[in-house]
């Protein structure tokens, strides 16, 4: 599907070109990760930032070369699941409302959705989203986080492994349901005029898991993007590439130009969150030998996010200009991603004989 407010269509912007493989020099990548880090201590000084998703990473993986999963996402496969069912992901099943501001509340939604930033405590520091239970907005039947679940696929969502304040000292975990099920399946109502949907997301974003209260424009978002959720528009599972995570990161761009707008500087620096959550998850593809050129690119345009957090904290006028700027660039550094995309961990072949981070 091509998603986006500007209605472009899905990445036929990407072209071939930049041939040697590192178009960035392997060194650039050292010294950008030391740039980002100070910025990203500049905006903790600064504080009301979100922590930058890219400091999220797996225990141990922060310093250096310990083992683990090739993917994050890895870590919530029950075991015996095979790796590669990270390359697939069930139908989005969204139904994307004709109205421009409905539009733009559904990708605010959606941006949210899919960021542990938006969630606070151990979900945020062990990289959870919304979108890591419910895939794509759906369920997650080989999701499995030992104290959390019972079978794969359940979670008990009121554990004091997640929640500071509902720790219930009862393990009573419940299948992940998949938000396009039919009206009469579903556990709360998405009638707008009873307002149960908005206090449910609530309550699981404050004291399920510990998060900050949301504001105002983030919560009708989610709400918006649950309810464009329907059966109906249900298609078939479909596969996992660069273009999708690529895809993530341009519309949680426009939903920060949408929500910055209209003055929403809270929720925008969400969504410039979750861009980079987007970005995270691209450069983890891109882990193999060989590929730094592919992880240079994803660094530089993480950076760039990264300013972009300082500038709106500094209330900086250009900042429209910079978040278009930054989108148009996509179509630069996508360009090294896209020629080694058969090399990097968006190929089942290759993620299936990757065992652990080199
Ligand atoms: C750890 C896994 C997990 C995470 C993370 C998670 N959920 Fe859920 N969600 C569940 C489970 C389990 C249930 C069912 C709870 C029950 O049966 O009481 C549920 C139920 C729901 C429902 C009700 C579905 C229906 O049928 O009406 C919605 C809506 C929902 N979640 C949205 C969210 C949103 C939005 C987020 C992020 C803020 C989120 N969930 C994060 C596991 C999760």
């Amino acid at each position: 599907m091509t998603i986006g407010l500007s209605g472009q269509p899905d990445h036929d912007h990407l072209h071939a070109g930049c041939t040697a493989d590192g178009c960035v020099q392997e060194h650039m990548a050292a010294d950008l990760r030391a740039a980002i880090a100070a910025v990203s201590t500049a905006l903790d000084q600064d504080a009301a930032v979100p922590t930058p998703a890219s400091s999220i990473s797996p225990a141990g993986l922060a310093n250096g070369p310990a083992l683990g999963p090739p993917l994050r996402d890895a870590r919530w496969l029950a075991p015996g699941r095979p790796i590669t069912l990270l390359t697939r992901e069930p139908s989005s099943c969204l139904a994307v409302p004709p109205d421009r501001q409905q539009t733009l509340a559904v990708y605010i939604g959606r941006t949210a959705f899919r960021t542990p930033v938006l969630l606070g405590g151990e979900a945020r520091r062990l990289g959870l989203s919304c979108s890591t239970c419910h895939r794509n907005g759906r369920t997650n039947p080989d999701f499995l986080f030992p104290g959390v679940s019972g079978q794969p696929g359940t979670a008990d969502v009121t554990t004091s492994v997640l929640s500071t304040h509902l720790g219930d000292g009862i393990f009573n975990p419940k299948p992940i349901p998949d938000l396009a099920l039919p009206e009469k399946k579903r556990l709360v109502s998405r009638d707008p005029a009873n307002g149960r949907l908005e206090a449910f997301i609530h309550h699981v974003i404050t004291r399920e898991f510990d998060g900050p209260e949301p504001t105002a424009r983030v919560l009708a978002g989610l709400s918006a993007y649950v309810r464009a959720i329907s059966a109906r528009e249900c298609k078939s599972e479909r596969v996992v590439t660069l273009a999708t995570h690529l895809d993530d990161a341009r519309v949680a761009g426009e939903a920060a130009a949408g929500a910055w707008s209209q003055g929403d500087e809270p929720t925008a620096l969400l969504m410039i969150a979750s861009a980079r959550s987007a970005l995270d998850r691209i450069e983890e593809r891109y882990a193999p030998s060989g590929l730094s050129g592919g992880r240079s690119a994803v660094q530089s345009a993480d950076l760039g996010l990264a300013a972009m957090q300082y500038a709106f904290n500094q209330k900086r006028a250009d900042i429209p200009v910079r978040l278009v700027a930054w989108r148009l660039d996509m179509a630069d550094w996508s360009v090294s991603l896209k020629k080694d995309e058969q090399r990097s961990l968006y190929n089942p072949g290759v993620l299936k004989g990757k065992k652990a981070y080199q």
